[in-house]
């Protein structure tokens, strides 16, 4: 995978290599990266060149995340996620990993919950109580932390997520619930598709 970024995103990348550097505790890190995520969504390049970027989640079809850069030492990496008009995701958690999800483009709304049972985590049955629900639009940045049960639906439009994450979908397990029966999936996330960002 080419690791060609464009100058404001390697910058980015820059700045949150330093963090690693410091060795924050992760929260704190997390905090800091999304600052500098809030200043990076408004970029008129990258904004530029997400008019091209390809749809990613069609519908309700699986969903897949454009991959701009792995770091070689800290493991964290850069997303979009590309969804189609009132595109939907299922109900999930991103397992052990820490997401940043910038709207960069459209808007959607976003719905929460926590769960309520004490079964196994990774194979329920789970039961889930909704603690949250509310639009957002481009700027705005979901802090997901470890395990957070989330579910978004698009707008009547094209929406761009564009996320970092401590490590790369695919190399841990994420978990995916049905509310109607209460079972617990796990997965890999979405499939990962290098794209080069420049
Ligand atoms: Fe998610």
């Amino acid at each position: 995978m080419s690791q060609q970024l464009l100058p404001v995103v390697q910058e980015f990348v820059n700045r949150v290599r330093r963090y690693f550097q410091q060795s924050y505790e992760e929260t704190e890190l997390w905090r800091r990266v999304c600052a500098d995520l809030e200043l990076l969504l408004k970029e008129p390049d990258l904004k530029k060149s997400c008019a091209t970027w390809p749809d990613t989640k069609k519908g309700n079809g699986p969903p897949g995340n454009l991959l701009f850069y792995e770091d070689p030492d800290y493991k964290f990496v850069l997303n979009a996620l590309v969804k189609t008009p009132l595109a939907e995701t299922n109900i999930h958690d991103h397992g052990k990993s820490w997401t940043l999800y910038g709207v960069l483009e459209g808007g959607e709304h976003i719905q929460r919950w926590q769960r309520v049972d004490s079964n196994p985590r990774e194979s329920g049955p789970a039961a889930l109580k909704q603690d949250g629900a509310f639009n957002v639009t481009s700027g705005y940045i979901d802090l997901v932390p470890p395990w957070q049960i989330h579910q978004e639906k698009n707008g009547n439009h094209r929406t761009i997520g564009f996320i970092v994450r401590s490590q790369r979908s695919g190399t841990f397990d994420q978990y995916r619930y049905d509310t109607n029966n209460g079972s617990v999936h796990a997965n890999r996330g979405p499939t990962q598709i290098p794209y080069e960002l420049c």
